[in-house]
């Protein structure tokens, strides 16, 4: 595990040298040729990004050309294991869950259950209309583009190793076998609690899912919707006596590549992590 020391060695210079490296990059390249031209008000990427996808009376009309992406992503050469149905709990209000929420960075060594992670996957994003296909948490034109990948450390019965959540038939397909609390916490900046938990969820996107009837807006929708997962998954830990914390500080490409996924089709934007 990283200490706060090592942390601070190891991307401390390299954090000292990027916002030196920033400030110059601004100063000297930003406000000439292309930029000026194209951006004469001087507006960031996300501040740009924001005003070029409103709505206006003009642009409302979707305009749906290709076949839609599928609502489901598959790795049908994977171990398949199938998660207990049973998601009866008899936890606490909402109401309370909301109110008693926090975010939790310490966690005790004993492993979760397997109806535990069962349990916060089904609450996290599983199927809860089985006769209409609609699930946990709202999803703009219901287009789904967000998946989960249990990295699982500490969950009675399972191998420690990368899973993939298949949402449809609510089981885990194995991507690979290990220990990655280490690897995880380095990916999350150095922090250990991302090492500490018994399960951290990544949550990635498929954009084109949401860009097919959404085009540039979906961006927008996209992250909404994995912020309602995470706090789907923060009130259900709270409702069974768990932790949850939410990390949104990684370095992406690294996360994307222990997922092999290619960062710009799919990419991970959150991780969420779980333990007693
Ligand atoms: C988008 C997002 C990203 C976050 N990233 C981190 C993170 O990288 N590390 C961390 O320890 N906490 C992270 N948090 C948790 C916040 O620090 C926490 O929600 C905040 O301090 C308020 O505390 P509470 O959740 O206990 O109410 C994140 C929260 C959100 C919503």
């Amino acid at each position: 595990m990283l200490s706060r020391r090592n942390f601070l060695s190891k991307f401390g210079w390299l954090s000292l040298w990027g916002t030196i490296g920033g400030l110059f990059m601004d100063k000297w390249f930003m406000p000439q040729g292309v930029s000026a031209k194209s951006n004469p008000k001087g507006l960031d990427t996300a501040e740009k990004y924001h005003q070029e996808s409103k709505h206006s009376p003009l642009n409302i009309f979707t305009r749906i050309r290709e076949p839609q992406p599928p609502l489901f992503k598959k790795y049908p050469a994977s171990e398949k294991f199938k998660l207990p149905q049973d998601f009866k709990w008899t936890g606490i209000s909402v109401e309370e869950a909301i109110v008693k929420r926090r975010s939790k960075r310490n966690f005790a060594p004993k492993p979760l259950s397997l109806k535990e992670l069962s349990c916060l996957l089904h609450y996290a994003g599983g199927i809860t209309d089985t006769h209409r296909g609609l699930r946990a948490a709202p999803s703009a034109g219901a287009l789904y583009p967000i998946e989960i990948y249990p990295v699982i450390h500490r969950v009675e019965g399972i191998k420690p190793g990368i899973y993939h959540y298949s949402i449809e038939d609510h089981s885990l397909e194995l991507l690979k076998t290990g220990d990655y609390r280490q690897k995880l916490s380095e990916y999350c900046l150095g922090q250990e609690t991302a090492g500490r938990s018994a399960v951290a969820f990544i949550i990635t996107a498929i954009f084109a899912r949401t860009k097919w009837k959404y085009q540039h807006r979906a961006y927008r929708y996209v992250l909404i919707e994995a912020g309602g997962i995470g706090e789907n998954i923060y009130l259900s830990a709270e409702s069974m006596g768990l932790g949850a914390c939410a990390v949104g500080a990684f370095f992406d490409d690294q996360i994307n590549k222990e997922l092999e996924i290619d960062g710009l089709k799919e990419s991970a934007i959150l991780v969420m992590v779980v333990g007693r």
